[in-house]
């Protein structure tokens, strides 16, 4: 998730593009950096100081001294290499003739660097970007024009991407390319932008296009030409905004966490991307890790804090299921403090969306003086655990800005069950062919959980006909364990209303003691292992009286006909199904803290990165 923006025809680029970059900080902002066609060619300036980053690169460019029309410029959330000045874009080719910009992943980076290093190229970052430039300039180099080179570079690559390119050749155009990750076109009189998302073109564009995936664009000043990647012209699609600043940072989504909420089958697809092969087996090469060391493991311990730590639970059971390792799982803050036993043969999973919180990376630092071995799964590239750990599996989730997780949370759940299953592939505890079975069910993850948010208004309905309940208990057995604390940990922390996660067994040994009429009780009753034995436990809560939610599978009448409302969610494979059903539980903690009138992204008393004990 980055920002990028392009423009030309402008009286003056450098600061419309330091104006856009500004606005679309909130994509991450741990470098940036700008391209601009000058009279003497491509001037590029770039700086990797965290937050002042963008001021930096304007204070930087100034020197410049005189305005120029044209420019690309970037604020980076580091996928591909550490947050630094040398991995900040705009990336130039060799001759420095062409500049590029990129928000996504290029998939075959690696085997495309390797290629052009042994053709003499000379890459200066660690990014997946910087091969774009290289390919462009062996198009161009071959006579190709800019448009025809990038069209040749599109051949080439695979992943999710948007590209704005430009050359010292053609100094008027910005070629741009699109696949998955989003890019707008904006037209005005003599003046043409390009960017990641709206907010950047707001200010200047009369009229507002969209790329479509496969689509390139060609962009002059006051001119836009679509084209399909074989070269057809194409109309754009046109966008009527009338969005605010600040409505069009949140995509028009009331707030972030609404907005992030509808991210998650794009992070999702954005965590599996390169890391399964086409023949059907995981790939985490990224980890750092050679095989025959993780062939030692005898025992893992997943070690993290609130939302990962229901992540790491899922992993639990995927874990011991799939790759047939022992594992414990504890709270951060307890895991030091109780003597646990480590030694080498032990891996450590560290699971941290910021890769920051306090807790677990002292209990990273525990593991690492027991010489274990350690893994941090986190969302943010360098952060303190991912320098800390022997090795570190990235969660592609873009930035996070509402205070509750959702999409990282998701995205933790993914790559944790691409470890188990990478595991079990490693110590053949699963057949080739299983692997590659689950693979494709992992690759339907993304679409069911499309289908789940677009049951919103329908949990909207169910959480508005119990918003004057002040008690609510959320119960699961087996991987519905995990899913109901996180269900009740996101209903708790924005809308501060009583909720107890409990496993579903356990409530006849004390909690069943507080179901009375007009108590709700939230069970998440997909089919997974023990679907059976919690309907028993159904029974005894509504016997009491309860009001039963079910997150149940659809077409499950069985399920639906012992409850009083239903939360309808596709089915999957039942180790992958918390990614499913624990989204209707966002949606319902969601609208009950919008009923109850509250500011679900800055939630009272809590903090998004906690870095006290
Ligand atoms: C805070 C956040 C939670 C998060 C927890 C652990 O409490 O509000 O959303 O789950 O910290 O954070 P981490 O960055 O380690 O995942």
């Amino acid at each position: 998730m980055c920002g990028i923006a392009g423009v030309t025809g402008a009286s003056d680029a450098l600061q419309y593009l330091i104006d856009s970059l500004f606005r679309l900080e909130y994509r991450g902002y741990d470098s940036a950096g700008i391209a601009l066609q000058t009279s003497d060619g491509i001037w590029r300036v770039r700086a990797a100081t965290g937050t002042t980053s963008i001021k930096s690169v304007k204070k930087l460019a100034d020197e410049l001294g005189y305005p120029v029309a044209a420019g690309i410029g970037h604020t980076r959330w580091a996928t591909h290499g550490r947050p630094s000045e040398d991995n900040a874009h705009p990336h130039l080719d060799c001759s420095g003739r062409i500049a590029v910009v990129h928000n996504g992943i290029i998939e075959n980076h690696v085997l495309l660097s390797d290629e052009l290093a042994a053709e003499g190229h000379e890459l200066t970052s660690e990014t997946d970007t910087e091969v774009v430039a290289h390919l462009i300039e062996d198009g161009m180099a071959d006579g190709l024009s800019l448009t025809g080179a990038v069209r040749r570079c599109l051949e080439r690559i695979r992943g999710h991407y948007a590209l704005v390119v430009i050359s010292s050749d053609e100094p008027e155009l910005l070629v741009a390319a699109r696949s998955v990750s989003p890019l707008v076109a904006g037209i005005s009189k003599g003046m043409a932008t390009l960017a990641s998302d709206i907010p950047a073109l707001l200010s200047h564009a009369t009229e507002i296009f969209a790329l479509e995936d496969g689509q390139l664009a060609e962009v002059w000043p006051g001119k836009l030409v679509v084209s399909s990647l074989a070269g057809d012209t194409v109309l754009p699609r046109s966008l009527q905004v009338n969005w605010t600043l600040e409505e069009a940072k949140r995509e028009g989504f009331e707030d972030y966490m609404a907005k992030e909420m509808h991210e998650q089958p794009r992070a999702i697809s954005d965590t599996l991307l390169g890391r399964m092969s086409p023949q059907g087996r995981i790939i985490l090469d990224e980890t750092r890790f050679d095989d025959d060391e993780l062939r030692e493991v005898e025992k893992v311990f997943v070690v993290a804090c609130g939302s990962s730590y229901h992540a790491g639970l899922v992993a639990k059971y995927a874990l011991e299921h799939w790759a047939r390792l022992p594992v414990e799982i504890d709270i951060a803050s307890e895991f030091r403090y109780r003597d646990p036993v480590l030694d080498s043969r032990t891996l450590v999973v560290g699971v941290s969306q910021s890769g920051e919180t306090l807790d677990t990376l002292m209990a990273m630092r525990e593991a690492a003086y027991w010489n274990s071995k350690l893994l941090v799964i986190t969302n943010v590239v360098d952060s303190s655990m991912a320098r800390e750990a022997h090795g570190v599996l990235y969660t592609r989730a873009g930035p996070e800005i509402g205070v509750a997780a959702t999409k990282t949370h998701l995205t933790q759940m993914i790559a944790l069950e691409l470890l188990a299953l990478y595991l079990a592939q490693l110590r053949g505890t699963l057949y080739p062919a299983e692997v590659a079975a689950l693979i494709e069910q992992l690759n339907a993850l993304p679409e069911k959980v499309q289908h789940v948010l677009e049951e919103e208004s329908a949990v909207k309905e169910v959480a508005l006909s119990v918003a004057s309940v002040r008690d609510f208990f959320f119960i699961g057995r087996h991987v519905g364990f995990p899913v109901a604390l996180e269900g009740a940990l996101k209903l708790k922390e924005i809308s501060y209303l009583r909720a107890e996660g409990y496993p579903a067994g356990e409530l006849k040994h004390g909690p069943i003691a507080l179901i009375e009429p007009g108590t709700v009780v939230v069970a998440v009753a997909t089919r997974t292992r023990l679907w059976d034995k919690l309907m028993a436990n159904i029974a005894e809560v509504k016997a009491r009286g309860a009001t039963v939610i079910a997150v149940a599978n659809y077409g499950d009448q069985e399920t639906a006909e012992a409850v009083d409302q239903v939360l309808w969610v596709p089915e999957t494979n039942p180790l992958f199904a918390p990614v499913v059903d624990v989204v209707p539980l966002q949606l319902l903690a969601y609208h009950l803290a919008k009923a109850h009138g509250h500011d679900v992204d800055h939630p009272r008393n809590l903090a998004k990165t906690v870095t006290v004990e």
